[in-house]
């Protein structure tokens, strides 16, 4: 890959994965040992807002290096449907589009549905949203890893 889009290929990478895993690796825990359901939804739901345009940012600068890679090379798009590496690149670029979904899901609905139970935290619909979400998280962290390391395969393998 031309050394100034891999760069900010991995950069964007690096910050996106970092930023998602410290969230639900170091911030989330903490706060769950730390603080009362009310107060932690509210805390996590400003964490979260604040990271928002890093995640999308970091994710719009992967798509724009990742696609100008593509083009770049200048594959004929038809040999992304016969080779094991388009066959992985569009692996990839699927898990990517899950991501997203999930991600936005998370974000913009049931996020917000949760920030409005912060009163009624410990109410058993709040608890079954928490949860879900948590699994969310857990599940979209799992499949940027994959992502990651489809990428360097893709790169390197
Ligand atoms: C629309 C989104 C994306 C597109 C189109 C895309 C495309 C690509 C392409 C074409 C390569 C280079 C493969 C080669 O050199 O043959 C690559 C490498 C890579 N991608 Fe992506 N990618 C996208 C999103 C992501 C995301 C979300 C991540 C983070 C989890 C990621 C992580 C990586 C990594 C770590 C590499 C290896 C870079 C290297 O070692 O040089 N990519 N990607």
């Amino acid at each position: 890959m031309d050394l100034f889009l891999r760069a900010l290929h991995i950069l964007a990478a690096a910050v996106w994965v970092g930023g998602i895993a410290f969230l639900g690796l170091v911030a989330a825990p903490v706060l769950r040992r730390e603080l009362p359901p009310a107060q932690r939804i509210v805390l996590l739901s400003k964490v979260g807002r604040r990271f928002d345009p890093i995640g999308w940012g970091a994710l719009v600068v992967l798509a724009i290096t990742g696609i100008a890679q593509i083009l770049r090379t200048g594959v004929p798009l038809n040999l992304l449907f016969s080779t094991s590496y388009g066959a992985l690149l569009l692996t990839k670029l699927g898990l990517v589009a899950l991501i997203v979904l999930a991600t936005a899901v998370h974000s913009y609905v049931w996020g917000p549905r949760l920030e409005a139970l912060a009163a009624q935290a410990e109410s058993l619909e709040a608890t079954r949203l928490r949860r879900r979400m948590a699994a969310l998280s857990g599940t979209n962290l799992l499949a940027a890893l994959i992502v990651f390391v489809l990428g360097v395969y893709l790169a390197h393998g």
